[in-house]
């Protein structure tokens, strides 16, 4: 404990937020009330970012038209995928991978362009201004959460593809579609785990002590 510890609820509210986050495809319409929505938002924007670039540009899709045209860029690339799986094509398919048509919020996080001016913290590592946007999308992620909503990480799409459809300048790049809203019942554990696609692994086996694969 420091002086500038939280108190045990504050705390317990933090770590209970990371820990029943969620990712969720399974959304029971409504919608975000426009405050909220703000507040959510407003999380995402108090990202660390490299070099105080903030590269996140969030587009927020009202239009039904053009959710049904991101939801079809998704579907084709989920064929796709399911092509480069092999012969784990068929579980996959049968997996849920997205919720773009029953979620309240449809956004898609982005790369601003004109990126390559920023060099502070990039010069050697310019993958940082992705990590900056994954930082806001975070935020927004468990805030969300911590409101009693739903997110999703859809990453199925060809980001050229949905730049174009989006109207996008050269060299934006869409990352992230977020499908956000109310849920009937968040998940108990990781879908991929319930649905036997994936083990998670302990972090027993991912903490080294100086030298890499020595564990303490
Ligand atoms: C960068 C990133 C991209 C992801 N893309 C997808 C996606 O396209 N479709 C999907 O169903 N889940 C996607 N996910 C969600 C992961 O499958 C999920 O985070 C993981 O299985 C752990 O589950 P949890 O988030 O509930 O803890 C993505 C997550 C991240 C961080």
């Amino acid at each position: 404990m420091t002086d500038h510890t939280f108190t045990d609820p504050e705390r317990a509210a933090v770590y209970r937020a990371i820990a029943e986050r969620r990712d969720m495809r399974h959304f029971c319409g409504g919608t975000v009330a426009p405050q909220l929505l703000a507040r959510l938002l407003e999380a995402a924007h108090h990202a660390p970012s490299v070099g105080l670039m903030q590269p996140w540009r969030f587009l927020r899709i009202t239009d039904k038209a053009l959710r049904a045209q991101i939801q079809a860029q998704v579907e084709e690339e989920r064929i796709r995928t399911a092509e480069a799986l092999g012969e784990r094509s068929d579980d996959f398919m049968k997996l849920k991978v997205e919720g773009i048509s029953d979620c309240a919020e449809v956004l898609v996080a982005a790369l601003m362009d004109d990126r390559d001016k920023h060099i502070f913290g990039r010069r050697t590592l310019p993958e940082m201004d992705m990590a900056s946007l994954s930082c806001a999308i975070q935020n927004l992620w468990l805030a969300a959460r911590a409101e009693g909503l739903g997110m999703g990480w859809v990453s199925l799409f060809d980001p050229q593809a949905l730049a174009d459809l989006l109207k996008m300048p050269t060299g934006s790049k869409p990352l992230a579609i977020l499908c956000l809203g109310p849920v009937k019942e968040f998940y108990p554990a990781p879908m991929l785990v319930m649905e036997g696609w994936a083990q998670p692994r302990g972090l027993q086996e991912l903490v080294y002590e100086n030298t890499w694969g020595v564990i303490a």
